[in-house]
């Protein structure tokens, strides 16, 4: 925070996906505190710049600042992501201008701040807030692909479409019931890790964009409040090839 009302240093890691000392920063602290504590433990993190493979050993997907055009920017949605999986799962999203920590452990429930989520629910698409982004691919088809889904969105018709600018804090607006469905193409794990349980420890759903079973490394997702939501908007959203998470 003290970080995000300062001029900010930029690197351009590929146009337009921006890096900041602060992601790097907030990185080593998270990284160094879990060796500490956890030496035998994995991490997938963004900064390693190597596929995301995931094993059965304990391992934490962190992503150190989700949002970093947002933060740069001083727009007020930035998050730090912690997700780990294990045979047990837990996910933090921690939205730091909002100072709302949400958490989730697999079978136990997802909170807010301390109180229990409950998404919403709702099971009618055309009652829907839908949460979405343009996103970080910007060759012709992946932005052909993703401004055309909005108006197939909106076409649906849902009640609206909105933007944060992270994955993470989109992602958590399904779990508190303040938007029905998120639907994103391209991000990556550790954007969504920790929110895909805490979307579904607060009973929502969480798919792959062409309806099948949700793929941590296929940067595909919609997160629903129902499933009759979650393919309502996988039989109108179109996909764009995009490398795997876990592909060399
Ligand atoms: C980005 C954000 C954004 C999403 C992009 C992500 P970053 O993550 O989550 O909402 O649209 O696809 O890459 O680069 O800020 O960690």
């Amino acid at each position: 925070m003290a970080a995000f009302l300062l001029q900010k240093e930029v690197q351009l890691k590929s146009s337009p996906v921006l890096v900041t000392e602060t992601d790097q920063r907030v990185e080593k602290i998270l990284i160094s505190a879990i060796r500490a504590r956890f030496p035998l433990h994995r991490e997938e993190s963004v900064a390693a710049g190597e596929p995301c493979v995931l094993t059965d050993e304990p391992t934490w997907i962190i992503d150190p600042i989700d949002g970093t055009v947002n933060f740069v920017h001083r727009f007020p949605f930035v998050a730090i992501s912690i997700a780990f999986t294990v045979n047990k799962q837990f996910g933090i999203v921690y939205s730091c201008v909002e100072d709302k920590l949400f958490h989730a452990q697999r079978g136990r429930g997802a909170f807010l701040n301390g109180e229990k989520l409950q998404a919403s629910g709702q099971e009618d698409v055309s009652k829907c807030v839908v949460v979405t982004e343009i996103g970080a691919e910007r060759d012709d088809l992946a932005l052909s692909t993703m401004t055309s889904n909005i108006l197939r969105l909106l076409q649906l018709p849902v009640h609206g479409v909105r933007a944060l600018g992270t994955a993470a804090v989109d992602m958590c607006q399904v779990a508190t019931g303040g938007a029905d469905a998120y639907y994103h193409i391209g991000m990556h794990c550790w954007d969504i890790a920790a929110s895909a349980i805490i979307v579904q420890e607060a009973g929502g759903v969480v798919m792959d964009t062409d309806g099948s079973d949700f793929d941590m490394m296929s940067r595909r997702v919609i997160a629903a409040s129902s499933t009759s939501v979650a393919n309502s908007i996988a039989q109108v959203v179109q996909a764009f090839p995009c490398r795997r998470d876990d592909e060399d």
